[in-house]
C-alpha cells in the first residue's frame, strides 16, 4: 500500500434506519436509542394512501420527534402534491426532503421550492421508474433515492435490478458532473448492502432489518452493518 492510496479511502456509507418498522408506540425511545448508534439519519416515510396504497405518518409525528432525535431527519414523502406540504415539513423538522419523481410533473419548480427552505432535496424513483428520466435535473439535487421495493409498506423483498440502477444512476452523475447522493431504500439488509456499496450507493435505508432483523436490537445491528462495511471498503488508488 503507498502513502498515497493509504491516505484516500472511500467514505463510509451513510446508514438510515427506517423508523417505519421501529416500535411506534415509543418513538421517543427509538430515537434516544438511536442517538448514539451506527446511524446517520433518521428515515421518516409518509404516505397519503393515495400516492401509495398504506398510510403511515405525518406533520404532528415529525414534529413530536424532532425534539428527541440527534441525527438529521430524512423525510420520504410518498404522497400526491407535497409541494403543498414542504414548508411545514420543514418546520416540523426535516433536514432532507425527498419526494417521488411520479408524484411532481413540475419537479424542477418542487426541488427549488426545497431548497429554498433551506433543506436538502432528494427525488426517489419506484422501480420501474428508469434513471435517465433524471438527466435533466440530477446537477440539481442533493440526493436521489432508487426504491428497492414498490412503495408503501415495510418488509418486503428486494428487486436485484436495483444493483444495476445504482450502476446506471452512478454512471449518470458523472456524466452530469452532479455531486448527489445515491440512497436506497428497501428491503436492504447485510445480505446485499455491501453489493450495493460496491456498485456505489452512498445511503442505505433500513427498516425491518434493523429492527426486526434479531435478538440483538437495532443498536446491534447497525454495529454489525457497520463492521460488515468497513471491511468492504476499498482503497482508491
Ligand atoms: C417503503 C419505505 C421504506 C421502508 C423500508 O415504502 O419507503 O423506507 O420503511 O423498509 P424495509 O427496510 O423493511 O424494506
Ligand atoms: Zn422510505
Amino acid at each position: 500500500m503507498t502513502h498515497a492510496s493509504a491516505a484516500r479511502r472511500r467514505p463510509e456509507p451513510l446508514l438510515a434506519p427506517s423508523l417505519l418498522a421501529s416500535d411506534l408506540a415509543n418513538l421517543q425511545a427509538t430515537a434516544e436509542l438511536l442517538a448514539t448508534a451506527e446511524a446517520d439519519w433518521l428515515h421518516f416515510d409518509v404516505m397519503d394512501g393515495r400516492f401509495v396504497p398504506n398510510i403511515s405518518f405525518g406533520l404532528p409525528v415529525l414534529e413530536a420527534l424532532r425534539p428527541h432525535a440527534r441525527q438529521p431527519i430524512d423525510v420520504h414523502l410518498m404522497i400526491e402534491q407535497p409541494q403543498h406540504y414542504l414548508a411545514q415539513f420543514r418546520e416540523a423538522g426535516a433536514s432532507n426532503i425527498t419526494v417521488h419523481y411520479e408524484a411532481c410533473p413540475h419537479l424542477h419548480r418542487v426541488v427549488e421550492q426545497i431548497r429554498g427552505l433551506g433543506c436538502t432535496a432528494g427525488v426517489a424513483l419506484n422501480p420501474a421508474t428508469p434513471v435517465s428520466l433524471l438527466q435533466d435535473i440530477v446537477a440539481d439535487l442533493d440526493v436521489v433515492l432508487l426504491m428497492a421495493v414498490n412503495p408503501g409498506f415495510g418488509g418486503q423483498a428486494f428487486i436485484p435490478h436495483t444493483l444495476h440502477k445504482v450502476a446506471v444512476l452512478k454512471e449518470l452523475l458523472l456524466d452530469c458532473g452532479s455531486d448527489a447522493l445515491i440512497e436506497v431504500d428497501g428491503g436492504v439488509s447485510a445480505a446485499n448492502a455491501s453489493a450495493l456499496v460496491q456498485a456505489g450507493a452512498d445511503v442505505l435505508v433500513a427498516g425491518s432489518f434493523v429492527f426486526r432483523g434479531g435478538a440483538g436490537g437495532p443498536v446491534a445491528t447497525l454495529a454489525a452493518l457497520r463492521a460488515q462495511l468497513r471491511e468492504g471498503t476499498t482503497e482508491l488508488t
